[in-house]
Order: C-alpha cells, then structure tokens, then sequence
C-alpha cells in the first residue's frame, strides 16, 4: 500500500468531470431498463452491459491507499448483495432493478446555509469525479474489494456550507413501498439511515460513490448514490441516499435503532472485538476460498486512526 499525504490531492489531481461523461449516463440509464427487459441483467450468470462505462474514463485517484488484494470479480459482486429494501437474502440483484434512479433528487438539509435540492446529474458535474479501489468489510465477515468510481464526501460537505454548530452528518435512503415492498415491513425502521461524525466526513477516505468497475453504479449496489468508508463495517455505506442532513445530534442508524447491542455509531473494524455472535478475527473474500486476517481498520488506520485517539479501550469503538 502507497499512501503519500497531500493536502489538496483531491482537488489537484483531478479534473472537472466532462460533459461527455453526463450525456453518457443517461444513454446508459435507458440502456440499462432495456437490458432489464431483455433479461440481461443482474441474473446470477446474467451479462451486465457492456456498453455501461464511464466515458471518458474516470481517472485513478493519485496520491492514495488503493488496495492491492485482487478486485472482487464483478460478476460475484453485483449478484450478493445487501439491500434489505429488496430483500434479506444475498439475491436481491433482480429485485433492485425496480429502483428508479433516474431521474434522482439529494436533498441537503439541516444546519446548512441554505437548503440545496440538487439533481444527481447536476452533482456530479459539480463533483472531482475519481476511481478508487477500496476494501470493504462487512459485519458479517465477508468482504471484496471494489474499484469505486465517485468523489470526496468532503467536497460535498464543502457544497453544503454547514454552519459552526454542525457536528454530525446524516444520511438518509429513499423511502417508496411501490418500489421497494420489503419496506412495509413494520419491524424494520425504514428508511434505512446512518451517521457519521463531522470529523469523518470530512476524513480523505470518506465517498460518495457513482460508479463502479468503469460503470455507473448498478441499482443492486445503491444507485445513483451511496457512501463508502472502508475503515467501517459495511452496514455504514448507506445505499441510494436521498437526503443528507447536518445536525448538532447524534443521529441514530438503522442497525443501531433496530439492535444496539450489536451494530452500534462507530462500527471501526476491529479483529479483536467480536461480533457479539461471532468472532471478527477472519472474514471471507467474495469469491476466494480462504479466510483472510481482518485488519484493525480494515487495513486504513494509517488515514483514520487519529480521529479515535484515547476512544480505543472503549468497546463501542468498535461495534
Ligand atoms: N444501504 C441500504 N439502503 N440498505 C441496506 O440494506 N446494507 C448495508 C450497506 N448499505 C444496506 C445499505 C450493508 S449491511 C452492507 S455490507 C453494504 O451495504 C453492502 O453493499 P454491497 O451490496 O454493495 O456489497
């Protein structure tokens, strides 16, 4: 892992995002319903199609902590999934396809300036589009290893301009029974939210994620819009967000709403604190058959370790 701290790499090493690139996403987008129709996408051994790709390509981000364990194939990938508004097994890719992503409003609220209701197209244009290849680690000790196309969540909280008393930040997934049934389920404390610190939003690592594998991200993935941070259990990268608020409160996420105990705020990796009904110390690479070592922040406390100075001993540091 290369890993050289620049202060502005993000901004410096990339470049406006093309016109091209917008046009192309739409053409996609109808290429991609009819793909639906014709049965091409999402299937377990279904073709994803071909002509998806960012064009021009996203560049690489410089200057980063790319992960060098093989890429999860996208085949595996974008065929186990969790998308608990589609489903709770691992097979929802097909279900998702009912998702509208198109046309996508973000609502930015809360301690703001002002509020922002921005078309995701609009966003992007706005955003220093970037590929990065990150781990990612799920709670339930799976993991993969993903070549996200997105931007710094920084540079979207700088959009934003939260006033001094915004501590926290809060995502919000759409929430649409027609679209996505699972969601009358009166059990669950739909919509599905999460929250990070402002710290951490503001944390290099921290993105927003469009793309992945050269192609706009796939609905079974969290289209048009999700978050990644991969030194945090997966449940953390909210999918299909559609509304970000700033707030001076802590915000409550949904695993946490839903079991406290067991999925809490901070949910940094950790090997060493189990899972209260399993251990952390392993997982299993999608479409690898040996465990692999868990890494204390998933491999990335180089980049994050500083914010949870004198919080280690504490056991919800880490759940
Ligand atoms: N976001 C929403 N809206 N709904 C979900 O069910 N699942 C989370 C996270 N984001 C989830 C979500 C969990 S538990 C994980 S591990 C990752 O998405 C899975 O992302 P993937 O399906 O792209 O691998």
């Amino acid at each position: 892992m290369h890993f050289h701290r620049q202060a502005n790499w993000v901004i410096k090493e990339n470049r406006a995002t093309d016109e091209a690139l917008f046009l192309n996403r739409r053409q996609l987008m109808a290429g991609a319903a009819a793909g639906v129709g014709a049965g091409l996408i999402a299937g377990k051994a279904g073709a994803l199609p071909a002509e998806s790709r960012f064009s021009p390509a996203v560049p690489r981000a410089g200057g980063f902590p790319h992960a060098t364990s093989p890429i999860t194939p996208e085949r595996i990938n974008s065929t186990y999934n969790n998308f608990y508004e589609f489903g709770s097994s691992k097979s929802i890719s097909r279900e998702a396809q009912a998702l509208v992503s198109d046309p996508w409003t973000l609502t930015i609220d809360g301690d703001v300036e002002r509020e922002i209701q921005i078309d995701i197209d609009d966003l992007m244009r706005r955003m220093p589009m970037q590929e990065r290849v990150y781990r990612h680690r799920c709670v339930e000790a799976w993991s993969m290893v993903v070549p996200w196309v997105g931007f710094p969540l920084r540079a979207l909280v700088d959009m934003a301009a939260p006033l001094s008393r915004a501590r926290f930040v809060r995502f919000e997934t759409f929430f649409d029974t027609e679209v996505a049934p699972e969601q009358k389920a009166s059990w669950y404390p739909w919509p599905y939210t999460e929250g990070i610190t402002m710290n951490e939003a503001r944390n290099d690592l921290a993105m927003i994620v469009v793309g992945a594998y050269g192609k706009v991200l796939h609905k079974q993935f969290g289209a048009p819009l999700r978050l990644h941070l991969p030194w945090k259990y997966g449940f953390k990268s909210i999918k299909s967000i559609s509304r970000i608020t700033f707030s001076s409160r802590r915000p409550k996420g949904f695993w946490e709403e839903l079991n406290a105990r067991e999925y809490g705020f901070w949910a940094n990796v950790n090997p060493e604190v189990d899972h209260p009904r399993w251990s952390q110390a392993t997982e299993k690479p999608l479409g690898q058959d040996d465990r692999v070592p868990t890494q204390l922040f998933n491999g990335y406390g180089a980049q994050v370790a500083g914010m949870y100075a004198g919080m280690e001993g504490n056991r919800s540091t880490w759940m």
